[in-house]
């Protein structure tokens, strides 16, 4: 038995999009995926989000599986157009509401909420003005955390301003996998600094809503692995870990960008306009840093311990070790949660989702089991929160992935408890690794 610190965070994860449903419901206003998902051929298998899990209705029977397996917090997201329909101005007090509903649940539950509040479904009122690329939006945003915040702050503490800079600058606006579906590096990358200060003023505007409240942001990190240990093969490495995890997080932590990428950008043409000022507020001090972890990238040959590979990720856990160690090092070991780890069942070897996950089991144990080794290496790791607690909307990917621990069916929406939960379940009860 491997125990953990006390009090660690024992969580799962979803997000609004892809559980609630409820799309159109109760003044709900649209967001981006609403519109996007909409657009022939954006989706893998032609559905949408708008009744995912229908978490909106049911998120008492989630509540009911989280209880059963005995996690003591719950990552979820918010909807931003649920609570202000336009973005901005106009307060819905029926979206409100429900998070209300769902916090006190929680709370009497004894599950600690750990609040997302913006994964990706930006307000399409927002969008028509510009979207991310208007700076404007960067203060509608500080606005909307700051009347979530103050509505719902006498029961929730931990708070993360923005899921996935990263990647939603990326897909959603590089590679036009995801919405809003641009595929310009420029958009993109003016996008991302601009979700940067967006985070930066949503930290401010929580803090001032709750000073006592928690704040972070959850990016997605990667681990890059050198081809060998030539000088060469290690400052190619470096890059790439500058270029997948420093541009995200450098200028959060240490306030600048960092200069070997911001100088290929430059030459590029694509760095964004930085204004004076930016940075620091980008730099405010968090909490907490949220990591979202699924790839170990092998820049020379992959080692044979390397395990099975699908689209999403590589199944290699001292990745996420080394990660946690490399975080330590590079930002002066900030207290951290892992806020998104797993897999979907393998779909070569399992069909789409099985109570038997068998692959995901052994997952979660190796996983499980690399986060406290990063521990013993002295990571200041507080909780893991798995992704995810139910299969459910998995973006461009529609159902064809499913990710949970829970499996729904979307015919009757009744959640059963996969053999990963079960797993989870000791794991979690014990406080503790175990076989
Ligand atoms: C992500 C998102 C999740 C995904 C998960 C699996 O952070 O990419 O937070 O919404 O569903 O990562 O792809």
């Amino acid at each position: 038995m491997l125990t953990f610190p006390e009090g660690f965070l024992w969580s799962t994860s979803t997000a609004a999009y892809q559980i609630e449903g409820g799309w159109n419901v109760d003044g709900k206003g649209l967001s981006i995926w609403d519109t996007y998902t909409r657009r022939n051929g954006k989706i893998k298998d032609g559905t949408d989000g708008d009744v995912a899990c229908d978490s909106y209705h049911r998120y008492m029977d989630d509540i009911k599986v989280m209880k059963e397996i005995g996690v003591n917090s719950y990552r979820f997201s918010i909807s931003w157009p649920r609570i202000m329909p336009d973005g901005t101005g106009r307060v819905n007090q029926a979206g409100l509401d429900y998070y209300r509903r769902l916090v006190d649940a929680l709370r009497e539950n004894d599950i600690e909420p750990l609040i997302t509040l913006f994964h990706w479904d930006l307000p399409q009122t927002l969008q028509d003005k510009g979207g991310w690329l208007n700076r404007d939006v960067t203060d509608y945003f500080a606005d909307y955390v700051h009347l979530t915040v103050d509505a719902l702050k006498d029961q929730v503490t931990r708070w993360l301003t923005i899921n996935e800079i990263n990647i939603h600058a990326c897909c959603g606006h590089m590679n036009g996998e995801h919405a809003p579906g641009f595929k310009d590096d420029i958009v993109g990358l003016q996008v991302f600094h601009n979700l940067l200060l967006a985070h930066g003023k949503g930290v401010i505007a929580g803090r001032s809503a709750s000073p006592g409240g928690k704040f972070g942001y959850a990016p997605n990190l990667d681990y890059f692995y050198a081809a060998d240990s030539s000088v060469q093969a290690q400052a190619e490495r470096d890059f790439a870990m500058a270029k997948g995890n420093g541009w995200v997080a450098d200028p959060v932590f240490l306030g600048k960008y960092p200069a070997d990428v911001w100088k290929l950008y430059e030459e590029q043409g694509v760095a964004p306009r930085v204004l004076n000022g930016d940075l620091k507020i980008i730099s405010q001090p968090i909490d907490f840093l949220g990591v979202n972890f699924y790839f170990a990238n092998f820049l020379g040959e992959k080692p044979a311990d390397a395990g099975k590979t699908d689209w999403h990720a590589l199944y290699y856990p001292k990745g996420l070790t080394d990660l946690l160690v490399w975080i330590s090092e590079r930002y002066a070991s900030p207290e951290m949660v892992i806020t998104e780890s797993g897999c979907p069942e393998l779909v070569e070897t399992e069909p789409l989702s099985t109570i038997h996950d068998t692959f995901r089991v052994n997952y979660l144990r190796d996983y499980i089991k690399a986060v406290h080794e990063a521990i013993q290496k002295g990571a200041k790791v507080k909780g893991y929160s798995l992704w995810s607690l139910l299969d459910n909307m998995e973006w461009q990917q529609g159902y064809t992935l499913r990710f949970g621990i829970v499996q729904v069916d979307f015919k009757t929406f009744e959640r059963k408890l996969k053999d990963s939960a079960r797993y989870y379940s000791k794991v979690v009860k014990a406080n503790a690794w175990t076989e």
